[in-house]
Formats: structure tokens, C-alpha cells, sequence
């Protein structure tokens, strides 16, 4: 193990740009909004100033509407696409920070955890180190309710707690089969020519979303880009618009860590009341779309009116933030520890899939369609400690340290033969290992 942390500390310090950790070396060499949370909570058991620098360059590319932008370009770095010249957000969008270029949607609100885990560490050092933390918290305290207000506010406009997405990136899960029908009702219109970078780095395209799906990517892009990224346009205009269930149950379990961390900070009271009510509110909006039954919870497509059930790891969103009924949650996380995704016979580890093998849609080496992801293992893990549940919790931790033994910190791995896909060396890989160990 020691040997395994001390790996995972020596990739992190190979992809340090200096104030910004990149994805991963080659794949996606510039920050990621979630990857960055998640390399701040692997940051922090080896230097609580260095996890940090993380947050703070982060949140300096915060769009003057609240929105964390999903990434943040290094400057001069080429060698990913879209680049900041086809999001053109600089040039498009009035809420477009200054002196930085980023894309033009969001991604999963994990922040609250990384500042959690950060504000954790520091208790274990001298006063120097708390003061770090203290001062990052008390700085970036606006910003980070900010964050949330905007998701609150923008991304829920009909206010039921269910955040509004309109791009399968904005997810984090790209490719999965929830998005697959919203996709399918995507026409897409003219869209100026390009060269897919990806490609280029992962050469099997099996392990890839298609030329067809990018095609759809792009052409929500262009859309955007003709609203210039207007918040209260796109809700009228995109033709991908979904209500997300893992990301509704992620905000409200992360508006919960922070009115904590408020709490204990002596932050505004008015702050830390609008977080709780926050987090009440998108609770009941996860819950909402549950089964009575089985507990399995759906997103919603806004353009067509349909809930969207999929065996996905986004069934399970209700084990994040909590709010069934007792009996009911045990039903689903017998499913989640089932023979329908952890708990699959043939599986290498026993860790959920990011699809059920079982479904029809699944496929063992396609992104979010089958693979293995740590570090979703790693926040179920993280979330079922918080819960109370911490014999699950070691379980999934021990699981998920012996898939990443391998020492490829791969971004997702086969689920039966345990073989690592994607891009290798990717940070928030070994930030779920730092974590683990630290
Ligand atoms: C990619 O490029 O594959 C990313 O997931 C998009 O953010």
C-alpha cells in the first residue's frame, strides 16, 4: 500500500502544471470542474497549500453567473478538442471570466466534498496549515454558495429539485445509455468542420463514444454558441435538455456539506439556510422519480416529457443523498450489492459497473457504457461513510484498491477481466488512491 500511494503522489506531481493538475497526461491535459475537485481530495493528505492552489485556480474561472465551467484551458496547451477557439466563450458570453478560457457548460457539483476533505486534513497540522484552509474558506466561502445558487436558481427554473442539463458532458457521463434517447432526438444542424483529438490518443475506438455521438456533442456546442451561452435562452432553445438524477442527488448531498462546514465556520446564516433548503428540495426531487418498489431512481427528458429508466449507476442516486423509506432503500442497495452490478458473479472486483452487464445497452468496454470507473466506486464509498454504512464502505474502498494494485491508474477498467482502458495515469484515479490510503 505504501508503495501504491507513493505511485499515485508521483503521477499527480507528473501532471502538476504548476497551479493546475491536468485529467490526464495526454487525453485531457487541462483541468477538468469534477476531475479537479476529486485530484483536491487526493491533494490534500499530501499537502493541504497544493490541494488548495487547486480549488483556488479552479474557482478563479468562475463565470460571473456562478457556473464552474467543466473545463479550464492551460494556456498554450494544445492537443484537446473542443479548445477554447470552438467553445469561443470569451468571445460569445457575457458571463465568460476574464484573462481565462474555459468551456461553456458545467459539470457535477462535488466542490463541497474536496473542501471538506481539505478542511479535514488541516486539523491534523500546526496552525499554519489550518490558517491556509481557514483563509481559503473564508475567501472562497461566496464563490462556492455562489456555485450553488446558480444550479439552484438557473438549473432548476421550475424549482421541482432536479437539475437541468443540456449536454451529455455536463453529466460526467458522457456516453452512458441514459442519454441515449434525449440523443436520438437530437437533429443536428450544420456543423463547421472538425478533427476529433481523442481519437488520436486512445487508438482502440471501441473504448470511445463514436463519430456519431461527437456529431451530436458538437452540434449542442453550436447551439449554445448562438444563444451566446445565455442562461434563460437555453432553456427555451437547446434540443437536449434532461433533468439528471445523479447530479441532483450529487448537489443535494454537497448542499448539505457545506451548510455543515458553515455551520462550523461562523458562515452567514442566510447562506447556510438556503443550502439546507437546497438540499431538502432536491432530495425530494431524487425521490420523486424513484420506483415505490425497487427504489431505482430516473432522469427526465424535458423535450419529450418521459422519464428515462435505465441499469445504470444513476439508479442508485438515492443512496447519495438519502430520503427513501428504510425498506425501500434496502431493496436498492441489494440491487447495488446484487448479481445486477456489484455483486455479478463474473466480475474481476466488487465494484459497480457504470452499467448493469446484465442490461442490454451494456458493453464492457465502451466509457460510461460498462466500465468500471474508481473513482465512482470511490465516491459511493465516500457517500456510504457518510451514511452510517461503514462496513459497505471498507468493502468498496477494499475493492477498489485492489483493482488499482494493477498500478495503471487507468481511467475505467474492463469489468471481468480487470483489464485498464482509456487513458492511463489519470488523476482522479489516483486521488481516489490517495484518499483510500491516506
Ligand atoms: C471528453 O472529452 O471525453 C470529456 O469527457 C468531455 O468533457
Amino acid at each position: 500500500p505504501t508503495q501504491l500511494s507513493a505511485r499515485a503522489a508521483y503521477l499527480l506531481r507528473g501532471n502538476d502544471l504548476g497551479t493546475m493538475t491536468t485529467a490526464a497526461p495526454r487525453l485531457y491535459p487541462h483541468m477538468w470542474s469534477w476531475d479537479a475537485a476529486f485530484v483536491a481530495v487526493g491533494l490534500a493528505p499530501l499537502s493541504v497549500e497544493r490541494a488548495v492552489v487547486e480549488l483556488d485556480t479552479l474557482l478563479a474561472a468562475q463565470w460571473r453567473n456562478g457556473m464552474i465551467p467543466h473545463i479550464v484551458f492551460a494556456e498554450g496547451v494544445d492537443g484537446y478538442f473542443p479548445g477554447p477557439d470552438r467553445w469561443a466563450c470569451t468571445e460569445l458570453a457575457a458571463a465568460a471570466p476574464v484573462g481565462v478560457r474555459t468551456s461553456g457548460i458545467t459539470q457535477p457539483p462535488v466542490h463541497a466534498i474536496a473542501v471538506q476533505r481539505i478542511l479535514d486534513h488541516s486539523r491534523r497540522h500546526g496552525r499554519s496549515t489550518r490558517a491556509v484552509a481557514d483563509e481559503f474558506l473564508d475567501r472562497r466561502w461566496p464563490d462556492l454558495v455562489r456555485w450553488h445558487r446558480w444550479l439552484a436558481e438557473s438549473r432548476d427554473p421550475s424549482g421541482n429539485g432536479r437539475i437541468t442539463l443540456y449536454h451529455g458532458w455536463e453529466s460526467g457521463m458522457d456516453n452512458s445509455p441514459r442519454w441515449d434517447s434525449a440523443y436520438a432526438n437530437v437533429v443536428t444542424g450544420p456543423i463547421p468542420p472538425y478533427r476529433r483529438a481523442d481519437t488520436e490518443v486512445i487508438a482502440d475506438l471501441s473504448q470511445r463514444p463514436g463519430d456519431a455521438e461527437y456529431d451530436r456533442y458538437l452540434w449542442l456546442v453550436e447551439e449554445m454558441k448562438r444563444v451566446r451561452y445565455d442562461d434563460a435562452s437555453l432553456v427555451a432553445t437547446m434540443s437536449f435538455a434532461v433533468e439528471d438524477v445523479f447530479v441532483s442527488a450529487v448537489f443535494a448531498l454537497a448542499c448539505d456539506v457545506l451548510a455543515t462546514i458553515g455551520e462550523e465556520n461562523a458562515a452567514p446564516r442566510a447562506d447556510v439556510r438556503d443550502l439546507r433548503e437546497w438540499s431538502a428540495r432536491f432530495r425530494r426531487g431524487v425521490i420523486e422519480t424513484t420506483d415505490p418498489r425497487t427504489g431505482a431512481a430516473r432522469d427526465r427528458d424535458l423535450r419529450t416529457g418521459r422519464w428515462i429508466g435505465t441499469e445504470t449507476l444513476a439508479m442508485f442516486a438515492p443512496l447519495l443523498c438519502g430520503g427513501l423509506d428504510r425498506d425501500v432503500e434496502r431493496a436498492l442497495l441489494r440491487t447495488f450489492e446484487g448479481p445486477r452490478f456489484a455483486g455479478h458473479p463474473d466480475l474481476r472486483f466488487a465494484v459497480p459497473p457504470s452499467t448493469s452487464p446484465v442490461a442490454g445497452d451494456f458493453r464492457p468496454r465502451e466509457y460510461w457504457r460498462g466500465p468500471v470507473w474508481p473513482v465512482m466506486t470511490w465516491l459511493f464509498s465516500w457517500a456510504f461513510a457518510r451514511r452510517g454504512w461503514a462496513e459497505r464502505s471498507l468493502h468498496l474502498r477494499s475493492e477498489g484498491l485492489r483493482q488499482a494494485s494493477d498500478g495503471s491508474f487507468a481511467e475505467y477498467y474492463e469489468p471481468f477481466t480487470g483489464e485498464p482502458l482509456g487513458s492511463m495515469q489519470q488523476s482522479w484515479t489516483a486521488a481516489a488512491v490517495l484518499d483510500w490510503l491516506g
